[in-house]
């Protein structure tokens, strides 16, 4: 199609999500909004072990591990990390051992968020379990990470490590280059004409790639990263980065400006993983009038963002909401997601 897809399809890749994803609309909720349309890419749908945003990067992650014949994939993440999860379940079809190392990001003593959700999947699938005491120390988790492998190796193995930092080359990033052209073309297949597209933003993977491959489609519609992490004074910056990081990656011209390049903290606090009144309603609203099921920690926040955009939004215009899935950690929020109103 164009240079950049066809640099991306010559990249080392295993195919592992059900592809493509629906595109639905979403008109119960649309109708709250006078005569403007809202639509969900349905990416929680992507197929293995509960599914989510992330199985479309580890397809990358692990074309590379593959390639670099690895027998051990190691990962680090909050304890409710979804892409643990994935990557626990990927490395189990591929016939690989998976190392995961849980970060306390949030302050929960809650016996559920401990042990229930992801954690049990995790358990399931049998990954080995580490455990890292801080969750805002990228450096420090990644280097207990590096110190795992080396271990690994003496003992004969080839560990791949996943790395999420800014300073690693964002090769997760390249599944939703991939997820543009899906959507681009299933509108085009459609006769939809998107207008605006609100995504999560967190390591920016998701946001940072959706955006690189939308740019590079020729598509202009603005694209909202909801914050999930950090605020927008330091995610901005860093997706900037990652679509420089992704051209070089790809090793072509960067399509996105810098003006391109839209986050919102409105929705952030009080802080990752912890949940605010926007984000129960939108829980809510998803949930009972679409069927939907939001996860506390980042699509619930972005509906709510993207409620929001509905309600600005003039006539006639359609919002694509991004579904990233997140499924199984509503069940180590119980307390909080059992009194939902409306
Ligand atoms: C369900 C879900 N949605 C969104 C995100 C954010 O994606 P990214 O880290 O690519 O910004 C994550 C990240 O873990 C996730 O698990």
């Amino acid at each position: 199609m164009n240079a950049i897809f066809d640099k991306l399809d010559s990249l080392p890749r295993q195919r592992l999500a059900h592809l493509p994803t629906p595109l639905e609309p979403m008109a119960n909720l649309a109708s709250r909004y006078g005569d403007g349309q809202l639509l969900v890419k349905r990416d929680d749908n992507t197929g293995i072990a509960m599914g989510g945003n992330k199985l479309r990067q580890l397809e990358f992650y692990f074309g590379e591990a593959v390639e670099q014949s690895a027998d051990t994939v190691l990962i680090t993440g909050a304890v409710q990390s979804n892409f643990v999860r994935l990557t626990a379940a990927c490395a189990n079809k591929l016939g690989m051992n998976c190392h995961i190392q849980l970060e306390q990001r949030v302050a929960k003593n809650d016996p559920l968020y401990a042990n229930s959700g992801n954690v049990l999947i995790d358990r399931m699938l049998g990954a080995t379990i580490h455990t890292y005491p801080h969750g805002e120390d990228e450096a420090g988790a990644d280097a207990q990470l590096e110190s795992i492998a080396d271990d690994l190796r003496a003992k004969g193995c080839n560990p791949y490590i996943i790395h999420l930092a800014p300073g690693h080359a964002p090769i997760g990033a390249l599944g939703y280059v991939d997820a543009a052209r899906e959507i681009m073309d299933q509108a085009a297949t459609t006769g939809i004409s998107i207008d605006e597209v609100v995504v999560a933003s967190g390591s920016g993977h998701t946001h940072g790639g959706l955006l690189f491959g939308l740019r590079a489609y020729g598509a202009t519609m603005p694209v909202i990263g909801i914050c999930v992490r950090r605020d927008a004074a330091a995610q901005r910056p860093r997706i900037i980065e990652r679509t420089h990081q992704i051209a070089a990656l790809l090793d072509v011209a960067n399509p996105v400006s810098e003006d391109d390049v839209v986050v919102t903290d409105e929705f952030l606090h009080p802080g990752y993983g912890q949940l605010n009144d926007a984000t129960r309603q939108a829980i809510a609203l998803a949930a009972r009038q679409e069927a939907l099921l939001l996860d506390p920690v980042y699509t619930g926040k972005t509906m709510a963002g993207c409620l929001k955009r509905a309600e600005q939004a003039g006539q006639d215009r359609t919002i694509l909401f991004i579904h990233t899935g997140g499924t199984p950690a509503i069940f180590a929020y119980q307390a909080e997601l059992s009194e939902l109103t409306t």
